[in-house]
């Protein structure tokens, strides 16, 4: 039997970087111009298009016996009155799930089923989010630091943008006065 070696990645948290680094994702505004709901502020944004969030995936066989894990970093900021977050997914294969460790920041998790049920947690450290079977799932930094988390899901799940991508989820996380509010997404 070959086996796969056991081994140890190790998070630095004050420098946002993983240990080894594994492959990184680095998602900049012009990745997600769709994402965000105000096309002006989009463009005006875009002009410096910042890096929205990273993520750090430690390299793991796509297979179902396997996890994979990784670190996902949102920066922090807003596209009009709309916080920075991540493009959103379901997995490919759809019945696999995820949990999320908050290691530092403030954010919402925002999830939804194939049939428009809407859930949304709140992601603080120490919070261990269960995302089940079938939700999409996004992430919203809605602080003023970067919202960091760790993430760990079966091996040969997968990621599916398409969906999420052209129609964007049911509800959207801006910030009001200096409240962040949960509200329908008109263009859904
Ligand atoms: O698998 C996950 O849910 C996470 O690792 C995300 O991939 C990560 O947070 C980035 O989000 P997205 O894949 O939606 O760009
Ligand atoms: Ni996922």
């Amino acid at each position: 039997m070959n086996y796969f070696k056991p081994f140890n990645s190790y998070i630095e948290l004050e420098k946002m970087k993983l240990n080894p680094e594994g492959d990184i994702i680095i998602r900049k505004l012009s990745d997600m111009v769709n994402v965000f709901q105000d096309k002006e502020a989009v463009k005006e944004v875009l002009k410096e298009n910042p890096i929205i969030y990273k993520v750090y995936n430690v390299q793991i066989p796509e297979e179902s016996g396997h996890l994979q894990h990784c670190i996902s970093i949102v920066y922090p900021g807003k596209i009009g009155n709309e916080y920075y977050m991540t493009k959103g997914h379901f997995h490919k294969i759809k019945e696999t799930s995820e949990i999320y460790l908050t290691l530092k920041g403030k954010g919402k998790l925002v999830m939804q089923t194939p049939d428009q049920k809407v859930r949304v947690l709140d992601m603080e450290e120490g919070n261990i989010s269960y995302i089940p079977p079938y939700w999409a799932h996004r992430t919203v930094n809605i602080g003023d630091e970067p919202l960091i988390f760790f993430g760990v899901y079966r091996g040969d799940a997968g990621h599916n943008y398409g969906i999420i991508e052209e129609k964007g989820m049911a509800v959207i996380i801006i910030e009001e006065g200096d409240k962040t509010v949960i509200k329908n997404n008109l263009a859904y």
